[in-house]
């Protein structure tokens, strides 16, 4: 019997489950195979004593539909990352990654497919460079990982971005008010680019746009008294003013690996009545509600494709790569290519003369 191990690593995403379940079934086909899974990302392996689970088609029946990840994740330590508490009683890291290696190869693990985002991805390569035989798919609602034209999740996060305008719309009309939506994405402004579309936005503010306060001023203005009595903006969490940088919030979660971002919605509220505006103004913080839930039919395609292709390149002996789409085919890449530059909202490109088109403005 050959072993492969599945991993779910970094924020969870809707569609995590669809792709654990393909690579079930798919492996099911292949009579001498057996799916595991390491609990907590690569946690489970980590752990005294290992905490895996059994991934069998029993264990996978209906979960497609269900939003989480059935063997869990974490976005903090890892094995070249494991928190430990040094002498002096202060936390810092230890590589455990050969350590790994060699217990996988003692449980008998013949390849490991990781789910997950640029991190994992980065932390996939590094496991394939010490000799493990180890896959890539590509998980993240923030879409921003080049190398592949989309990833699942994503399209789920932006229906739910864009149900939230859309209520936001009713209350803001009503009250004359100018609401703020901040959604997720890092320093991608995927979501709330497509957001703002969908949704009809009035004023989208992305990382990859620095705003000028005043431009958004103008155009709030410009929209109350010319047009209609309200405005929507859809923020993205990593927007930033021009000269400042994104706004951060202090984490003291013990080996948490990424600055943690938060408060852009206070920051511009703030930014927006320095500048003078005058109108009433509201924030809606959209938070984990856009990574929870049901997956959305595109997304649980997508992640089906994708589980069905690890496995595949799994017996085809494709280690080092990650799954790709490149519409309209499943393909792979090289971590190397994967991990080379953050896949962000380019501002010549026909989605943002879209959204220039239908007059929104990026405070620019
Ligand atoms: O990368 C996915 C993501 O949801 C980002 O959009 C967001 O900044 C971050 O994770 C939030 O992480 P956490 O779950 O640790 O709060």
């Amino acid at each position: 019997m050959k072993r492969v191990l599945v991993a779910t690593a970094g924020g969870d995403c809707p569609g995590l489950n669809a792709v654990i379940r393909a690579i079930v079934k798919r492996a099911s086909q292949e009579r001498e195979w057996e799916v595991i899974g390491s609990i907590q990302a690569f946690n489970g392996i980590l752990w005294e004593p290992t905490e895996i689970k059994i991934l069998d088609e029993k264990t996978v029946a209906g979960i497609h539909f269900q939003g989480g990840t059935i063997i869990e994740t974490t976005n903090k330590g890892g094995p070249f990352a494991w928190p430990v508490k040094d002498n002096d009683g202060k936390w810092t890291t230890a590589d455990r990654s050969g350590e790994m290696i060699r217990k996988l190869m003692y449980m008998g693990v013949d390849a490991v497919i990781n789910i997950g985002g640029d991190g994992s991805q980065r932390i996939s390569q590094r496991l394939y460079e010490k000799g493990l035989n180890i896959i890539g798919v590509p998980k993240t609602i923030d879409n921003d990982l080049s190398a592949t034209d989309s990833t699942f999740g994503y399209q789920t996060a932006v229906q739910i971005a864009t149900e939230a305008v859309d209520k936001l719309v009713t209350t803001a009309a009503s009250h004359n008010r100018v609401m703020i939506l901040e959604v997720m994405g890092r320093d991608a402004g995927w979501i709330a680019m497509n957001a703002a579309i969908a949704g009809g936005a009035e004023i989208c503010l992305i990382p990859e746009i620095p705003y000028d306060i005043d431009k958004v001023v103008e155009k709030i203005n410009d929209r109350f008294l010319r047009d209609r009595g309200f405005t929507i903006i859809v923020l993205a969490e990593g927007a930033k003013a021009i000269g400042k940088d994104s706004s951060e919030e202090q984490n003291d979660e013990i080996g948490y690996m990424n600055a943690k971002l938060a408060g852009a919605a206070v920051r511009l509220i703030k930014e927006l009545k320095d500048a003078g505006l005058k109108h009433d103004m509201r924030k809606a913080v959209l938070g984990h509600i856009q990574r929870g839930g049901v997956p959305i039919a595109y997304d649980r395609v997508l992640a089906t494709q994708f589980g069905v292709k690890a496995f595949e390149m799994v017996m085809d002996g494709k280690f080092g790569e990650m799954v790709s789409y490149r519409h309209p085919h499943i393909t792979s890449v090289p971590f190397t290519e994967a991990i080379r530059e953050p896949h962000c909202v380019t501002l010549d490109s026909d989605l943002m003369k879209s959204a220039r088109g239908v007059g929104i403005s990026f405070g620019d």
